[in-house]
């Protein structure tokens, strides 16, 4: 198939790197030229892992240009430009209809709009309004990708959900991923139904961190042990063991802005989403109650006190930093000096943090001499900690608990602590 896949970002890429592995011709339209440039020269400007490598592998089918005429060749278009937060929490869809206006000359007869961008419901009734042709049909396939792990969930979907009620249209689209993906997991449903699943899922995903959070507080006053009762929940098939690990509280370009926009909607269409309304503002309060307690610890030692902030990306296997809790509990970490490493995220981060933060080149560097250490971001990379030697007394805030917990408790020098044990 002839596809043209409009925004080059952490959804749009992996997915036409993957569906260009699938033998289509992929043409990725963007507005920002320097990630054109920077495309065109062979490199993919964002982390993520194997992408780098799966795109030289497809280069022969893959076109980079900014010319939206080019989508008069496609026989898809799958639109995947960003709709961030806007300050109401509803979601910004200026792009999304940007995109609409820009492809809708250049449509060909029989060609099919398919968002992937996560748009509120009834946004593709309004692309539909927009482009006012009945031989273009515009679907729902929303996109289920996580970053840092983006092409493994491209080529090992849990489901890829197709909204439409064109029953032609779904079979072409279910051809797009069929042998490659088992047919079991294509589901198609109407196109509001796809865009709700979508905000219900990641809303879903984000008050199950939320609530064991909560219950990690719980654990802390009472001498349980999260990891524990997180296992022993787990191990119901009908609860599930994912997506159980407290922690700092959810972050990235994809929760908050999801939540707040099902919030949002509810309230305009009369209904309280009240499960999902205090999962946002328990979430976003977490980040400076985690704060606070590094401050104690701080306050414990006194101004000459080292401290060593590991990781800055809202979660491990990215490089981004978008409403990261790491950045927000570095920000109101009350102290002079703060030493900060990520093994991606360190450009982003530089952008954002202040002149109290110093950024290292190494694990090691960071930690040298460190009289407190706080993990931030669960990077298997830190599990480097249970390796090290420490030479002085260090207190080290597992806030993700990845480290070994006995190898951690076996040490000299070390004051183990961990998030949901007892204080
Ligand atoms: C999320 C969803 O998992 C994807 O299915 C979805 O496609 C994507 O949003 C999106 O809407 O585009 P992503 O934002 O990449 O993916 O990250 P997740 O792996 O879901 O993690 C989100 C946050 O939750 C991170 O800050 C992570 O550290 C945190 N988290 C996750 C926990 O604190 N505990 C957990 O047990 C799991």
């Amino acid at each position: 198939m002839r596809i043209a896949v409009i925004g080059s970002g952490y959804v749009g890429l992996p997915t036409a790197c993957g569906l260009a592995s699938f033998g289509n011709e992929v043409t990725c339209i963007d507005n920002n030229e320097d990630k054109l440039k920077v495309l065109r020269s062979g490199i993919i400007p964002l982390y993520e892992e194997g992408l780098q490598e799966l795109y030289e592998s497809v280069k022969d089918k893959l076109t980079f240009t900014g010319d939206m005429s080019s989508v008069k060749n496609a026989e898809l278009i799958i639109l995947a430009v960003g709709t961030p937060m806007s300050d109401d929490g509803s979601a910004n869809l200026q792009y999304i209809y940007q995109a609409t206006e820009d492809i809708k000359p250049y449509l060909q007869s029989g060609s099919i709009v398919a968002t992937k961008s996560t748009v509120p419901i009834g946004t593709n009734d309004e692309i539909e309004r927009i482009i006012n042709r009945t031989d273009i049909t515009v679907v729902s396939m929303p996109e289920f990708l996580r970053e840092g792990y983006a092409l493994y969930d491209f080529f090992n979907p849990d489901r890829i959900i197709i909204g439409t009620d064109n029953v032609a249209v779904y079979e072409k689209l279910r051809n797009l991923y069929v042998p490659h993906i088992p047919a079991e997991k294509i589901i198609r449903t109407n196109r509001h139904s796809a865009e709700l699943i979508k905000y219900a899922s990641n809303a879903f995903l984000a008050t199950k961190i939320h609530f064991i959070n909560e219950i990690s507080d719980l654990c802390e006053q009472i001498d349980a042990d999260v990891a524990d009762v997180a296992a022993g929940m787990g191990l119901d098939s009908r609860i599930g063991r994912k997506f159980l690990n407290a922690g700092i509280g959810y972050g990235g370009s994809c929760f908050p802005k999801d939540t707040n926009a099902l919030e949002y909607m509810a309230n305009k269409n009369g209904v309280k989403l009240s499960l999902v309304s205090s999962t946002i503002k328990g979430n976003y309060e977490r980040r400076f109650n985690i704060a606070e307690r590094v401050n104690k610890y701080i306050a414990r030692i006194g101004e000459t006190a080292r401290v060593a902030a590991l990781g800055l990306a809202f979660k491990n296997g990215t490089d981004d930093i978008r409403y990261s809790p790491a950045i927000d509990i570095i920000k109101n970490i009350k102290h002079n000096q703060i030493y900060a490493y990520d093994p991606r995220a360190m450009d982003n981060a530089r952008k954002e943090l202040g002149a109290n933060v110093i950024f290292t080149d190494t694990l090691k560097d960071c930690v040298k001499d460190a009289d407190i250490i706080v993990i931030l971001t669960e990077w298997p990379d830190f599990k480097e900690l249970e390796n090290m030697n420490f030479e002085k007394e260090t207190i080290i805030l597992d806030y993700r608990n990845i480290l070994d917990e006995a190898v951690m408790r076996a040490k000299s020098n070390v004051i183990y602590k961990r998030i949901g044990q007892k204080i």
